[in-house]
């Protein structure tokens, strides 16, 4: 247990399992109080249950859900210091060729309508008392991949949101900071399940280690990482930042 973001409410979305739920963990186990929020109701409550927290069934792409959640965390807490834009989705393989326009909307929704509008209701939240947040976006969000078009646009358009809400903020006089994080591949439930539905796990999973320099590929913890250390005051003079976590992948 350590004190880093000790005494500071935070947010996660998407925070039920893989990075979300590192992050709950370890923003908890750093003196933080979070509202841990999915669409998977159940499994939120039961890990914000764990960690002392508020449990929230929320659809990150929807805005009366957002505004719900919001409500919820202002009614328990009275405040918001830290809001983590995590959830996000990918729809399987899907080129520009290939890719139907539902799934191009569906992928921009939960991964970035997510951002706009729990930006848009944080800030109300934050604009007297400060606060930071910490956008997901993807190594993907800066090198696109042909098999991943809605997915490349998404994260893309999370990487310039970040830094127009940060300019935004800094320019009204806000003390709030907006930084993005951009992960390689990382081992979590969802990933694990894709190269096994692939049909040769390993073969997969080496390919993918190929595309990494470090040699290996990247755990939840290691997001959640750079996730608290943008949510803390460590990272005060950092806004519209981004930060890339990807074993050497865009390099
Ligand atoms: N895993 C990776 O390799 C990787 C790499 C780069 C970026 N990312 C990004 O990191 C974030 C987390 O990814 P992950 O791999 O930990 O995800 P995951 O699939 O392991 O877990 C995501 C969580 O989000 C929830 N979720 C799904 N749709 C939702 C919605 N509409 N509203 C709210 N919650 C929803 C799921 O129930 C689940 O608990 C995503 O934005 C993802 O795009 C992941």
């Amino acid at each position: 247990m350590g004190d880093r973001v000790k005494g500071k409410v935070a947010l996660v979305t998407g925070g039920a399992d893989g990075i979300g739920a590192a992050t709950a963990r370890l923003l908890a186990a750093e003196g933080a109080t979070v509202a841990v929020t999915d669409i998977d109701g159940g499994r939120a409550e039961a890990l914000a249950g764990e960690l002392g927290g508020l449990g929230i069934a929320h659809d990150a792409g929807s805005e009366t859900d957002w505004q719900r959640a919001v409500a919820q965390v202002r009614e328990r807490y009275g405040r918001l210091d830290v809001l983590v834009n995590n959830a996000g989705i990918g729809k399987g393989v899907g080129d520009i060729e290939h890719q139907t326009l539902d799934d191009y909307h569906e992928v921009m929704r939960v991964c970035c309508d997510s951002v706009f509008i729990g930006s848009k209701l944080a800030i109300e939240l934050m604009r007297e008392t400060g606060g930071a947040i910490v956008n997901v976006s993807s190594i993907h969000g800066i090198r696109a991949a042909a098999h991943e078009a809605a997915y490349s646009a998404a994260k893309g358009a999370v990487r310039l949101l970040t830094k127009s809400v940060a300019l935004h903020c800094a320019r009204q006089g806000y003390p709030i900071r907006a930084n993005s994080i951009h992960p390689g591949y990382i081992m979590t439930t969802q990933m694990k399940a894709w190269m096994e539905r692939s049909g040769n796990y390993a073969d997969m999973h080496a390919a993918l280690v190929q595309l990494h320099p470090i040699g290996f590929l990247g755990a939840p913890d290691d997001i959640a990482n750079g996730i608290l250390f943008l949510a803390s005051d460590e990272s005060r003079f950092m806004t519209g930042s981004e930060l890339v976590m990807d074993g050497g992948f865009t390099l």
